[in-house]
């Protein structure tokens, strides 16, 4: 469990989650601009079949299908609001469709500074997973999810009808921080 501001707290998906995580993956569209939810409309009943699934995503090998990944759970206050996957390998098709990391916050706590927070969480993830280079992209028009990287001073490498922003996590990088 990581915890960087005292009301955030980052935690891998687990069996164990039950009842509030459920109700925040009802929360979250089935599809939006940039993020599909298979979890919306699951029975309850069913949840802990589907979190296996997710967790299973983590022994994937690199195909145009996914990638290994890893899924975390944003919690503020203890409530659940978010989801947050780092895809641990990428090569070149995944950096240009969707590189190392997704996100989504869910309907009823969104524009609350928590996608941002939760973004900053994720990449000290990527840190500790031995991640160089974080890429990530949303839809050109797509203001909230460009905004988070942005105030996470990603770089923007490329528009087309995508963002696309990359940001180095060297030694550097962390000194200048510090
Ligand atoms: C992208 C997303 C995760 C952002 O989460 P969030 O918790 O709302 O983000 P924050 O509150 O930290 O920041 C959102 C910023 O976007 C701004 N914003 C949101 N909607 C906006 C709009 N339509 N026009 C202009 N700015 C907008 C907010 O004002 C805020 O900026 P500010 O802090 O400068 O005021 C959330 O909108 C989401 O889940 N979207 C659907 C899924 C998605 O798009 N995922 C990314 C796929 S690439």
């Amino acid at each position: 469990m990581i915890n960087m501001k005292n009301d955030f707290t980052l935690k891998r998906l687990s069996v164990e989650m039950g009842q509030s995580e459920y109700e925040m993956f009802q929360d979250i569209p089935a599809r939006e601009v940039g993020s599909r939810n298979l979890c919306f409309g699951v029975p309850f009943e069913n949840f802990r079949a589907y979190i296996r699934s997710q967790l299973a995503r983590e022994f994937n090998r690199i195909s145009e299908y996914d990638t290994p990944t890893i899924i975390f759970v944003g919690y503020a206050n203890n409530k659940p609001v978010g989801i947050v996957g780092i895809r641990t390998k990428i090569n070149n098709y995944w950096k240009n469709f969707g590189g190392n990391i997704f996100y989504v916050i869910r309907k009823s706590e969104r524009n609350k500074g928590y996608g941002t927070t939760m973004l900053k969480m994720a990449v000290k993830e990527c840190e500790k997973l031995g991640i160089k280079t974080v890429y990530a992209q949303c839809g050109a028009n797509n203001i909230a999810s460009y905004k988070i990287m942005e105030k996470n001073n990603f770089e923007l490498i490329k528009v087309d009808k995508s963002r696309y922003y990359k940001k180095e996590l060297t030694k550097i990088n962390k000194k200048i921080k510090e």
